[in-house]
């Protein structure tokens, strides 16, 4: 790998498609055998630094439409915590159930699962049947894995019953320095971005993008008033960006006052800071209280001048998601991709049919919103919100500290980019972004 390495450093991104692949590579791995290791304990005291391992494993043998990825950097997502507690389920049955569906399949389910579920990296080689890419190519990918055997994938992959999320419901992800993708993942990297930074949005920017813009999701529009929350996290940084992009008006909540300032630095300015006004939307484990969720609403329209939110971007889940119905307008859209704090939600559907509300489910997004959310970002008009990175080795901390809630945005890995700040080849464009891309930086 470190032939490869140098090849990419130097800049001859063609020379590593020359280079012999290793057969074995380095990886952030979670064991089988370990699975039961957090058994008794609460959520939050589960550690991914004691369940992510950072080791060699075999390099898979390369499919059809497949392609091999050198990753010079990826990034921690929640699905990567999630994997590491091994909540709610161990991911090694979505491996198992992927081996049994072909011969090829197969390669999937092994004893360890090499996880991640973004890369910014080169193409070294691609299987038989890819004709797009080929290696050399710099390139960032998307985590929709998809067969599209079945009639019903063919209006949208994510209806696909065979899709999964590469590097959590599949194996060879990209918090590694070599990743397997299907070559339908793969779209081109964004010239003016470090290999952090352009490795950071792919997932959350995906998933917002579909979520608040696209048809399959809230399809909001000019003049719509967005309550988003955690506004300044994974998912919420990108879709405060897109409501702002589209003209719309984000009302933006946080928990604290470095989060609210760098919802300001985004250009928002309405701001809820939900935990010095201390918003407590059950009274016990239990039992709901509505009269916080009126609280909650007054505050919304005290800083709207009087209006609703047409959409409620939703993700917190259990502990929110009663006044999210609650609060959106009549008519309004609540679209939910998570259930980050409990999965059985509970809400007053009065509020819900007699106000004519619609709740949307979304999940990631197909190649064609992933691209269009891409392209945005290669445009410069939606930018990166990386606000740390660390190497490979210390993979465990960085998933740590998005388990504990103490990040900004996203949190970077560097996988064979020995250090931050290289690969730009368009210093021009990113000359005239650099303060929105460096934004969330040092908060
Ligand atoms: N379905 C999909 O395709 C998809 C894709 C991406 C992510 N997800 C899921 O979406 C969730 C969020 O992902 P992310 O990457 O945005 O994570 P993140 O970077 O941790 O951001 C989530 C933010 O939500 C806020 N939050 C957390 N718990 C909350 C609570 N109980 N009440 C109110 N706000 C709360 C926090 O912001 P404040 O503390 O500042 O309020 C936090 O920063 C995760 O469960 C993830 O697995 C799903």
């Amino acid at each position: 790998m470190e032939k490869i390495r140098d090849a990419i450093l130097s800049g001859d991104l063609n020379a590593a498609g020359d280079i012999p692949v290793p057969d074995h590579y380095r990886a952030v791995t979670v064991h089988a055998d370990e699975v039961d290791m957090f058994a008794g304990l609460e959520t939050r005291d589960k550690d991914p630094r004691k369940s992510l391992h950072v080791e060699d494993v075999a390099t898979p043998e390369l499919g059809p439409g497949e392609a091999l990825i050198a990753v010079m950097a990826s990034a921690i997502n929640y699905n990567t915590v999630w994997t590491s507690i091994f909540e709610p389920l161990d991911t090694f049955g979505f491996l198992r159930r992927y081996g049994k569906t072909s011969e090829l399949a197969k390669r999937h389910d092994l004893p360890y699962h090499v996880v991640g579920s973004d890369l910014a990296g080169v193409v070294v080689r691609t299987g038989p049947g890819v004709q797009a890419w080929k290696p050399g190519d710099a390139v960032v990918a998307h985590c929709l894995s998809v067969e599209l055997e079945h009639p019903d994938g063919h209006n949208d992959t994510m209806m696909d019953p065979e899709q999964r999320i590469w590097g959590f419901e599949t194996n060879f992800g990209g918090l590694a320095d070599l990743a397997l993708v299907k070559s339908n993942q793969l779209m081109p990297k964004p010239a003016h971005l470090t290999w952090e930074e352009a490795a950071s949005p792919g997932l959350v920017n995906s998933t917002a993008y579909r979520q608040l813009v696209s048809h399959n999701g809230a399809a909001m529009k000019q003049g719509d008033t967005v309550l988003i929350w955690g506004a300044s996290g994974g998912l919420g940084s990108y879709a405060t960006q897109f409501a702002l992009n589209g003209g719309a008006t984000p009302v933006c909540v946080v928990s604290s006052p470095q989060k609210a300032e760098i919802c300001r630095r985004m250009g928002a300015e309405l701001i809820i800071d939900r935990a010095a006004e201390d918003y407590r939307f059950w009274s016990d484990e239990d039992t709901p209280d509505p009269r916080e969720w009126k609280r909650f609403g007054a505050r919304i329209r005290e800083l709207t001048g009087g209006e609703d939110p047409d959409i409620v971007f939703e993700h917190p889940g259990r502990e929110t998601f009663g006044a999210s119905v609650f609060v959106a307008r009549r008519g309004g859209t609540i679209v939910t991709c998570a259930s980050t704090s409990g999965f059985m939600h509970s809400y007053d559907n009065r509020y819900l049919w007699m106000h004519l509300k619609r709740i949307v489910g979304s999940h990631f997004a197909n190649y064609r919103e992933a691209s269009e959310a891409n392209r945005l970002i290669a445009k410069g008009k939606i930018h990166p919100t990386l606000s740390k990175s660390y190497p490979l080795t210390e993979v465990g901390q960085a998933a740590y500290d998005v388990h504990r809630n103490a990040h900004q945005g996203k949190v970077g890995v560097l996988c064979l980019a020995p250090e931050e700040g290289l690969g730009v080849t368009n210093p021009e464009l990113r000359a005239k972004h650099l303060t929105e891309i460096n934004r969330f930086r040092g908060v």
